[in-house]
């Protein structure tokens, strides 16, 4: 696991570097898409560089993590319609070519089941970008999730949903209580999981992901057994990181050519 600690405003840049060197080797690629706000910045950066580089998605399939259940269609908070208005309707991605959990199915097992078989015949997921809960959670697997969970539906705790009531007017009755979800076992199935975090709320969750024991109390450190996971960080983010200065120097001293 890479550990980047970076000041703030350089953390979209390098969660755009990343997916820009995979580009560059794959035009190809499958892109795994997260919501919420920490992937924002690097969407904006990737957005710029389409414009004014000419950074191509026009062959990328991307997925995203999970979706909330029985969201209308054009409500503007379904998740399918959250990645296009941030990230995809701005880039010269296929709109035909992203995919996400059906959370209007009416067979929800048979969505969540469609999904996985979707992702094995796109070949998997080259780069996943990630963004993280405070309590650790990743996509929607909140604490106790099975670690080896696939795509399914799950209830969403009341803290994410007074979290997420801001998207939905402040109002936490309108946020759904059920959502489909990429497993962690779907997530750890990617090639190259990159997790974006910013904020002091997030430091615990960051120790614990990092240098924490791997536990269902904190999903996200599950993450310490894949081969290829990338934490960019900013300093508020990394404040109760315990090897800190360590992954300053690793960071600072690495070969120009490895990359991410
Ligand atoms: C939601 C999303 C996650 C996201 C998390 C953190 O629950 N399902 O994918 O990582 O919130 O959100 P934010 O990045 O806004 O802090």
């Amino acid at each position: 696991m890479e550990v980047v600690i970076a000041p703030t405003g350089e953390v979209g840049r390098l969660g755009a570097d990343a997916v820009t060197q995979l580009l560059a080797g794959r035009p190809a690629a499958v892109l795994g898409l997260a919501t919420g706000s920490s992937p924002l910045s690097t969407y904006a950066e990737l957005i710029r560089r389409h414009r004014a580089e000419g950074l191509s998605f026009a062959q990328v399939t991307a997925f995203t993590l999970d979706e909330y259940v029985g969201l209308a269609a054009d409500h503007p908070q379904r998740y399918r319609n959250v990645i296009a208005t941030e990230f995809t309707d701005h880039v010269d991605l296929d709109p035909a070519a992203v995919h996400g959990p059906d959370g209007l199915a009416e067979d929800l097992v048979a969505a969540c089941a469609a999904y996985e078989a979707a992702l094995t015949a796109a070949g998997g997921v080259d780069l996943q970008i990630l963004g993280i809960g405070a309590d650790g959670h990743i996509a929607f697997n909140e604490p106790g999730s099975s670690l080896a969970s696939r795509t399914r539906i799950k209830t969403l705790t009341p803290q994410t949903r007074i979290d997420n009531a801001r998207f939905f007017g402040g109002d936490v009755e309108a946020v759904p209580v059920h959502c489909l979800t990429q497993g962690i076992g779907t997530i750890m199935a990617a090639r190259h999981l990159v997790l974006l975090a910013t904020g002091r709320g997030k430091a615990e969750a960051i120790h614990q992901l990092v240098e924490g024991p791997v536990s269902a109390m904190w999903p996200a450190s599950v993450l310490q057994f894949h081969p290829h996971v990338s934490v960019i960080v900013d300093e508020a983010a990394a404040s109760r990181l315990q090897l800190g200065a360590y992954y300053r120097d690793t960071w600072a001293n690495k070969p120009v050519w490895q990359g991410f």
